[in-house]
This record gives structure tokens, sequence and C-alpha cells, in this order.
């Protein structure tokens, strides 16, 4: 029986280092088994975070010979033979331990976008929708958050300080996929310009190419919603009508920051039409 070298990093937020354990290679593992069994052998101590093993919980998600990927749908066959496997933790994240990283800024973006703001029923209390856009957000909603997108992300992977401001690809498809919906009546545009980065991203495709599920996130998300903020902030008609309605109506923006928590005003709220995609037959 032939050996694999797995270098998995160890150490916690002070630092740390790659440790090499030398395993025997058994036959349709993927990465996150043979993990599994450093744990059970020469490394009972080593962190790692999975839970379904089968590529739909999210937990497992690490840098793999410097590409994000999930350990656990990662097959060992797959990698280069006779080459050590390196395993290392989300560069973008800080680190807990081992193969462990806090994702919390994730969660922290996630509460600034505004929840789904379903219009008023039909008279009989029934909503009617076109097939067509209850397809339209479905793509999103395969979404496991792996935070792969996340990691890889250029904006905050090699500018801590752009977290601040950036949201990231993850919280864009989220976001269209509440802009797409046929129910909702919100306006996320301005908070996804000010205070979500939108116009940072630049369109690299790299959240695309690595996320698991294979979501379109630039083609199908990134690019709609820069395109609609373009139109809000810079369409003359749009322009003329966020003058007038200023002197009366709060923004979306100002309403965020200055009740932290609350819901941007609707769309109806403010007299603004609703934009191509988001209406109803
Ligand atoms: S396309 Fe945008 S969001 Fe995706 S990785 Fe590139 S800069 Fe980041
Ligand atoms: S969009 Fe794809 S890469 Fe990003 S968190 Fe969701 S599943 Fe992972
Ligand atoms: S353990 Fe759930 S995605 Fe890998």
């Amino acid at each position: 029986m032939t050996d694999v070298t797995m270098r998995v990093w160890r150490g916690d937020g002070d630092g740390g280092q790659f440790a090499e354990y030398v395993m025997p290679q058994v036959e349709g593992e993927v990465v996150l088994d043979v993990i599994h069994r450093i744990q059970a052998g020469p490394a009972p101590d080593l962190a790692c975070r999975w839970n379904c093993k089968a590529g739909k919980c999210g937990s497992c998600s690490a840098e793999i010979n410097g590409l994000p990927k999930l350990m656990c749908m990662t097959r060992m066959d797959a990698l280069p033979e006779g080459e050590p496997v390196v395993v290392a933790p989300m560069r973008t994240f800080p680190i807990v331990r081992d193969l462990v990283t806090d994702v919390s800024f994730n969660y922290t973006m996630a509460r600034q976008v505004p929840p789904l703001k379903p219009r008023e029923p039909e008279p009989d209390g029934t909503y009617r929708m076109m097939q067509i856009d209850i397809e339209r957000g479905q793509e999103f909603r395969k979404c496991i958050e792996c935070f792969m997108c996340q990691d890889v992300c250029h904006v905050i992977r090699d500018h801590e300080d752009n977290k601040a401001s950036y949201a990231g690809p993850r919280m864009f498809i989220r976001a269209m996929e509440l802009e797409s919906h046929p129910l909702d009546t919100d306006d996320r545009r301005e908070l996804l310009r000010q205070r979500m980065g939108l116009g940072m991203c630049n369109i690299t495709k790299c959240c695309t190419e690595v996320c698991p599920e294979h979501i379109k996130i630039t083609d199908n998300a990134i690019i709609p919603l820069k395109e609609r903020v373009v139109d809000a902030s810079y369409d003359p008609v749009a322009w003329l009508g966020r003058k007038i309605l200023r002197r009366t109506k709060r923004s979306a923006l100002e309403a965020a920051l200055e009740a932290p928590g609350q819901a941007a005003p609707t769309r109806q709220e403010r007299s603004v039409p609703a934009t191509p995609g988001t209406g109803t037959s």
C-alpha cells in the first residue's frame, strides 16, 4: 500500500505552521476522510469543521493545494499523485484553530440585507405569481453558505480594511434573490451601493469559479444588481424623482442608518416604481 503525505496547517490566531502526516492511501477516500484518520491517529487534537460529508452543509471549506474546496467533496485520487496534499484554513477569515476559521463576518453582513417585504395579497387572500418569476430566484437558494466565494474574493482577501464596507458575493446573491422575488416590495439598491460596497467588485468571476453549487454569481446576481444600482443612481428620470422625493422622504439608507435593524422603506412608501423583474403579472 502506498502512502500519502498530508501537509496540514496547525495553529491559532497567534500563528502556526504546517505539520506533515504520512498516512496510508485508501482507495475511494476524500480529503475529509484522511483528515478524520489523522484525528483518529497521530493528531487527535486537530480541529476541523464538518457536518454532512455530502457537500450540503458548507462546513468543511478549506484551501486544498491553494484552492478553496469542500474537503468532503475533494477526492484524493483527483489530486496530483505522489505530491503532498496541502490543507490550509480559509485565508480571508480569522483563524480559530487549525482548519477552523471564524466566519462570523458573513453573518454580520447578512444581517444588513433587509428581509423579504411582501406586497399585500389579492382581495381573496392569495398571491398570484408567474412561474418564470418564481424560478428566477431558485438558483440563489442553492447556496450552502460554504463562504468559499467570500474567501476567494480579492476585495476582502487581500484588504482586511475593506471588510467594514464590503459585503461580498454571498451577500450579493442573497440581495439578488430578494430583489428578484415576485412578491418583494423593498428597495436595497442604496444599501448595496453605499454600505455593501457593490461598486468595489470588478467582476473577476473568481467567486463563480469556486462555487460548489455552480451558482453564476457574477452573471446572474452581481451584474444585474450593478445595472439596477446604476439605473437608480444615474438615470436622469430616476434622479429627478429622487430630488423631489428627498424633500419629503428619507432614503432607504438614511432610514436604515437612523434605525438599525429596521427594514428600509418600501418602493411603494417611496413611490418608486418596481424595477424590471420584480413585478408580477
Ligand atoms: S467577481 Fe466580484 S465578488 Fe466575485 S470574486 Fe471578483 S471581485 Fe469578488
Ligand atoms: S454562493 Fe456558492 S461559493 Fe458562495 S457561499 Fe454560496 S455555495 Fe458557497
Ligand atoms: S461536511 Fe458538509 S459540505 Fe462538507
